[in-house]
């Protein structure tokens, strides 16, 4: 059995929130599909917890603070930034500052596993592009977007839990077993730990056994991060009230 988890961003009360209730699972691996940073408190403790996953692929988050925050509202830039800083914090000892860096430096865009592929975007555009539940209704765009890939796609990204197969697309239920097996090709959005953005303020992951996927939802101390969020003046009150409202 292996967790999939993704869209991290800073919230590491929801993180080890997440990783408590993995671990009544015998999980053998646990990957994260990118989005470790941003908008959230605690973007230094996440990378570190990542740094531990068995695989992590890149998101456009890391991408940003590796680069430029291109396509970024002010808000994530602004948490961009301050990120970045924490990350060149000269009060930490420089070799753990240069394994954080290489650690984010070195995150691929995407991992292929036999006919399953890892990525935080789309098969085709790994790390930026986004797929809503709303696009199922564009043919065009689904039947391209579903000629690049095998069979599996695990994905995060909007930060909303569900399913895409050609036929449509399910709002799935949380703690049932669910056959991918079952879909010639299919999509499976984990939604997002640290920021969902479903109309659920609870941290979303998924177990997946190699056939059979199972949604989690998982409550932490939400009151915590608002808390925080709001005592950092480089983090938007915004980002605060949306954590709450799940979206
Ligand atoms: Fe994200």
């Amino acid at each position: 059995m292996d967790a999939i988890i993704s869209d991290i961003h800073s919230n590491v009360v929801a993180l080890k929130a997440v990783l408590a209730d993995i671990e009544k699972f015998a999980c053998r691996r646990i990957i994260c599909l990118g989005d470790i940073i941003g908008y959230g408190p605690w973007p230094l403790d996440c990378v570190d917890f990542a740094m531990g996953f068995s695989l992590t692929v890149l998101g456009n988050h890391e991408d940003a603070v590796l680069f430029e925050p291109v396509g970024f509202n002010l808000r994530a830039e602004e948490a961009i930034t301050w990120s970045r800083s924490q990350l060149n914090n000269r009060a930490v000892p420089v070799e753990l500052r240069r394994a954080r860096w290489n650690f984010l430096g070195d995150l691929p865009r995407k991992k292929q596993e036999g006919d399953i592929l890892y990525v935080h975007g789309t098969p085709r555009e790994p790390t930026r592009e986004y797929l809503f539940p709303k696009d199922i209704v564009d043919k065009e765009r689904i039947e391209t977007l579903f000629k690049t890939f095998e069979h599996i796609v695990f994905s995060g990204h909007t930060h909303i839990a569900g399913i895409f197969t050609p036929e449509g697309y399910i709002n799935p239920p949380v703690d049932r077993r669910i056959d991918l097996d079952g879909f010639e090709k299919v999509i499976v959005n984990v939604g997002a730990v640290g920021q969902p953005r479903d109309n659920d303020w609870r941290a979303s992951y998924v177990l997946f056994d190699g056939r059979f996927v199972v949604y989690r939802r998982v409550e932490y101390d939400i009151q915590k991060v608002v808390d925080e969020i709001k005592a950092n003046p480089h983090l938007d009150n915004y980002l605060a009230e949306r954590l709450m409202k799940g979206m």
